[in-house]
């Protein structure tokens, strides 16, 4: 995986048709999906419960591109070893996830893995500041985690804040949670690199119309690179 902060469009598939997880990752990745978003929800973290290790491992062979798993679990040190097993190239952990986000960052690429770190809407910017050494992605929370279809919140300011606390160092800001046609500009405009979106690119296709993914996620980067031109 190689380092730029082109906009890449990031679909989740926890909008997708859970009987057919194989099929729907092949069709967004034929309709120009740059990375595929993976949402593991463990019922206690976040109010909502997903999937685990053996169906990302599932997942990984129909994923040709980035495979970015988004862990919204706690605790999460004891299951770093089974996503990197499972082929995550991406695994991203939530800074309120624990009291040693430094020790998990530092496990996550012991693992080798590139490690991400999530923020939820209240927690500020300053959270990750002593972890940017150890960290290839910031996740920018637009929503409160747990569920797809949400209102989306502002948080331009705070990725504002990141993108200058970065400067040069090869690290992605991703942005999760209601992102659109909207939205995207916003995001992009203040420093976002990776957008997730979920039902914003799954809303009106199906594997058998995977054309409306495509006209989705066009969409989606279309309205953000023009904020960022
Ligand atoms: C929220 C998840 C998101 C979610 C985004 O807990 O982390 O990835 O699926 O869904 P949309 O784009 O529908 O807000
Ligand atoms: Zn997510």
């Amino acid at each position: 995986m190689s380092f730029d902060r082109s906009i890449k469009i990031a679909p989740s598939i926890l909008s997708a048709d859970f009987a057919n997880f194989g099929a729907e990752i092949q069709a967004i990745e034929a309709q120009g999906a740059d990375w595929v978003h993976i949402d593991v929800m463990d019922g206690h973290f976040v109010p909502n419960l997903t999937f685990g290790p053996p169906a990302v491992k599932a997942f990984r062979p129909h994923v040709k591109t980035v495979m970015d798993v988004h862990l919204m679990i706690t605790p999460v040190d004891p299951y770093i070893q089974a996503y990197a097993d499972a082929g995550a190239d991406i695994l991203t952990a939530h800074v309120e996830a624990g009291a040693h986000t430094h020790r998990t960052l530092q496990a996550i690429r012991a693992a080798g893995m590139k490690a991400g770190v999530a923020l939820n809407p209240g927690t500020p910017a300053d959270a990750v500041e002593h972890l940017l050494d150890l960290t290839d992605l910031v996740c920018v929370m637009t929503v409160n985690p747990g569920f797809g279809g949400q209102k989306f919140i502002d948080m331009t300011s705070k990725i504002r804040k990141l993108r200058s606390m970065i400067g040069n160092r090869p690290i992605h800001i991703e942005i999760d949670g209601g992102v659109d046609p909207k939205t995207a500009p916003l995001v992009a405009a203040a420093g976002a690199d990776v957008l997730v979106a979920g039902s914003a690119v799954f809303k009106g296709g199906s594997v058998d119309n995977p054309d409306v993914y495509g006209a989705n996620i066009k969409a989606v980067r279309s309205a953000a690179e023009s904020a960022t031109s």
